[in-house]
């Protein structure tokens, strides 16, 4: 027992308990958090939004770049405020890191924030319940293992209610891991190895999200293109395969896929973009850089030419495709010259949103040790030069958006009383003047503006019918 635990009363069981889930980073960690959220029910568990009402605290964090990696101890600072405000009441609080970071650093964060009571990592997450108890038995847990079962095999589905109240687009977690090894990332390391998972499971999962009102599905995977899970006929299918069974799903109006690397866009997924309409023309498919040097020491495995191919012959298959990316900027070795092409780059393939980044040398990855580390101020200004660029094709994209009219998916209400928040085909967020009733359906709407982050749009015949009214 550690003196950490003595005066932390754990909630009697059968009671009603309280978990708060924070998620950091990308989507499969907002996957993830449902997912743990799902299998904490059965013991009793309501998610609350607010930490010092919780009985059990969970950060599912990141640690692609060192900044999110040290949010998390700050956060954690945060919690034990919170925890020791409940334990001067009489109340105790569980305190879990779970995700990458726990993945990675695992014991270590014991003794960085001792106030933590778990750690899990995210091949484990069907074993939460057993862990927690684990943890409010009075014992530190750590679990960062790679069990051989799985993962989500065992993890409870959510009760249709629940599918309901998350909206009507929904996360499908298909692939995990990476074996691709960037030498900048550190996914291949917490992630694992790529596995698959098999199509008759998605399937599974892809009928009781539609059946409990989701139409629009956005595939996950570190690697989502590599996606080669097992068909029912026993044999490997890749995405392009496993996207056509899932536009055959009732109910299922919208696919999407992410994140993708270029090697592994195969004929096949191509074909689905020709062949689907359910696929939506919006395309994450992250480049890094422009530079061919920079692209070898980063282990890309394609150049910059292969690169627009790929994207000519996506653009063929589907005319309307539109494509964003990922562009890390001072990665070793990066001269004003390969900035420069990464620039060249972007003007050439033209991008309707973009992530960027500075570099940040991650422990263990092989780019943390490589020569000429580029300083930060250069960094910095690199990054607002890219930015700039990348910032004003997206305002354009937005701005071609007005006058046209577009399938829209109504998703929640909106900010203001009478406004409702959905997305267009190209993932753009869309506020229209709706009636609350037709969230969960696809729209027509026509853009009559665009905001900083927002397209505003209109009903065709609304203003006629209130006319008539
Ligand atoms: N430094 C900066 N950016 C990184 N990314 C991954 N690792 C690093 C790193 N070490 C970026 C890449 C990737 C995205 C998810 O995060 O652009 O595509
Ligand atoms: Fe990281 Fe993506 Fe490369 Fe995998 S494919 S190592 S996740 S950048």
């Amino acid at each position: 027992m550690t003196p950490d635990k003595t005066s932390a009363p754990s909630p009697a069981a059968g009671a009603a308990k309280t978990v708060f889930i924070k998620s950091y980073g990308c989507q499969m960690n907002v996957y993830d958090s449902q997912r743990m959220a799902d299998a904490l029910a059965p013991e009793g568990y309501v998610e609350t939004a607010a930490v010092e009402e919780a009985d059990l605290v969970i950060l599912n964090t990141c640690h692609i770049r060192e900044k999110a990696a040290e949010k998390i101890y700050s956060e954690l600072g945060r919690v034990r405020l919170a925890r020791d405000a409940r334990r001067a009441e009489g109340r105790g609080m569980t305190i879990a890191v779970a995700g990458c970071v726990a993945q990675a650093e695992g014991e270590e964060i014991l003794k960085r924030a001792p106030a933590v009571d778990l750690v899990v990592g995210p091949q484990t997450y069907h074993r939460l319940p057993q862990l927690v108890a684990a943890a409010q038995a009075s014992r530190k847990v750590v679990d960062t293992e790679f069990p051989l079962e799985d993962k989500f095999g065992r993890l409870p589905a959510a009760p249709r209610e629940k599918t309901r109240a998350r909206g009507p687009a929904a996360f499908l977690t298909v692939q995990e891991g990476c074996d691709k090894f960037c030498t900048f990332c550190v996914v291949p390391y917490t992630r694992g190895a790529e596995t698959s998972r098999p199509v008759e499971a998605i399937l599974a999962e892809a009928r009781r999200l539609a059946e409990a009102g989701v139409r629009e599905i956005t595939l996950l995977g570190q690697n989502v293109n590599a996606y080669h899970g097992e068909g029912p006929d026993g044999r490997s299918w890749p995405l392009g395969r496993l996207l056509a069974r899932l536009a055959e799903v009732e109910g299922v109006e919208r696919l999407r896929y992410t994140t993708s690397h270029p090697r592994d866009m195969d004929e096949a997924l191509i074909a689905a973009h020709r062949d689907l309409p359910q696929l939506m023309p919006y395309l994450h498919l992250p480049v890094q850089s422009g530079s061919d040097r920079i692209l070898e020491a980063m282990n890309r495995r394609h150049d910059a030419a292969q690169y627009h191919r790929l994207v000519e012959r996506v653009r063929a298959a589907r005319p309307d495709i539109a494509f964003s990316s990922d562009f890390i900027v001072g990665f070793p070795g990066e001269t004003e010259a390969d900035f420069a092409a990464t620039l060249r780059l972007i003007e050439d393939v033209g991008y309707a949103g973009a992530y960027s980044f500075k570099y940040s040398p991650r422990p263990g990855t092989p780019g943390a040790t490589l020569e000429g580390q580029v300083p930060e101020p250069v960094m910095a200004e690199r990054l607002a030069r890219l930015q700039a660029v990348t910032e004003g094709q997206q305002k354009a994209f937005n701005r071609e958006s007005v006058g046209r009219t577009m399938d829209v998916l109504l998703e929640r209400r909106g900010k203001k009383p009478g406004q409702v928040t959905g997305r267009s085909p190209w993932l753009q967020a869309v506020q229209v003047e709706a009636d609350e009733a037709l969230i969960g359906t696809v729209v027509p709407v026509t853009i009559v503006a665009t905001g900083t982050w927002s397209l505003y749009g209109e009903m065709p015949g609304a203003g006629e019918k209130e006319a008539v009214a």
